[in-house]
């Protein structure tokens, strides 16, 4: 759903520095910058970018938004 592989092997190729489907032109994932992430936008819940992820009732942990946002604010290697 949402237009987005987000499978160990096509995640990369669908999220940095790809333009949203939803929200573009804003990209999925800009390198070195959480806050103009879409992605990080909607695992946040800020509301600007529309539902929350993921949006079936779970939330991610405090340890797996900070891996995502250490990630991105390391320049979202593809390691
Ligand atoms: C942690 C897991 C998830 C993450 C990180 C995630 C991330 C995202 C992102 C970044 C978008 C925007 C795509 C774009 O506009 O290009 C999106 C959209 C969407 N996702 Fe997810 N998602 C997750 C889980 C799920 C699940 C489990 C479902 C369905 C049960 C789902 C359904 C949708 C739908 C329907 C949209 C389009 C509507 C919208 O953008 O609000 N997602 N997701």
């Amino acid at each position: 759903m949402g237009g987005m592989d987000l499978g160990e092997a096509e995640a990369y190729a669908n999220l940095v520095n790809v333009a949203s489907t939803g929200y573009a032109p804003s990209l999925r994932i800009v390198p070195g910058d959480p806050a103009a992430s879409v992605l990080w936008q909607k695992v946040t819940g800020s509301g600007e970018f529309g539902l929350t992820m993921p949006p079936n009732g779970t939330t991610l942990s405090f340890e797996e938004l900070q891996t995502i946002l250490d990630w991105i604010e390391q320049g979202a290697q593809d390691n």
